[in-house]
């Protein structure tokens, strides 16, 4: 199964979001993650998510950083959004039913019905990088157990 994390700029929450998602499933799910804009085409993820997720036993120096193309549509099984700007945004570039279907707000999915919005940790400080963290490492909990409970549904 082929998961896709999608934020604004693909240096802050969807890295991280990517990191703790691949540390809790096995190497038959492929997850990626991307911006809406392309801003920040090339680079690593912003130093404090990297310390963030050091902190944590997690290696996110790696990641580089790269915009959403259409293709990714119809590449990736499940499309998680950060926020509702990001939600949209993807929702805007579908071209059917089927990719719409794919689309979900992260925190939605993983259950969070008052907090659905991953706040944007960019103009904060270390400590708003942890809290961001500790809500993403939560939702990756519930995210990783639903996808291993529908692949294995999937296979029978
Ligand atoms: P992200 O955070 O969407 O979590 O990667 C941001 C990164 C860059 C900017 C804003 C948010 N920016 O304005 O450059």
């Amino acid at each position: 199964m082929k998961i896709l994390i999608v934020c604004l700029g693909n240096i802050c929450r969807s890295p991280l979001t990517e990191g703790i998602l691949k540390s809790k499933l096995s190497e038959n799910f492929f997850v990626d993650s991307v911006g809406t804009i392309s801003m920040h085409e090339g680079e690593t993820p912003d130093k404090r998510a990297v310390q963030t997720a050091a902190n944590h036993g997690i290696d996110i120096s790696k990641q580089k950083s790269r915009p959403i193309r259409i293709s990714d549509l119809d590449y990736f099984d499940k499309i998680y959004c950060m926020d509702l700007k990001n939600y949209e945004d993807v929702i805007s570039m579908t071209q059917s039913e089927e990719q719409r279907q794919k689309v979900r707000l992260f925190l939605e999915e993983a259950g969070n019905h008052q907090n659905i919005e991953v706040p944007d940790p960019y103009w904060g400080e270390m400590s708003d990088f942890e809290n961001v963290f500790q809500l993403l490492d939560n939702a990756c909990n519930k995210i990783s157990h639903q996808l291993q409970q529908q692949a294995i549904s999937n296979k029978i």
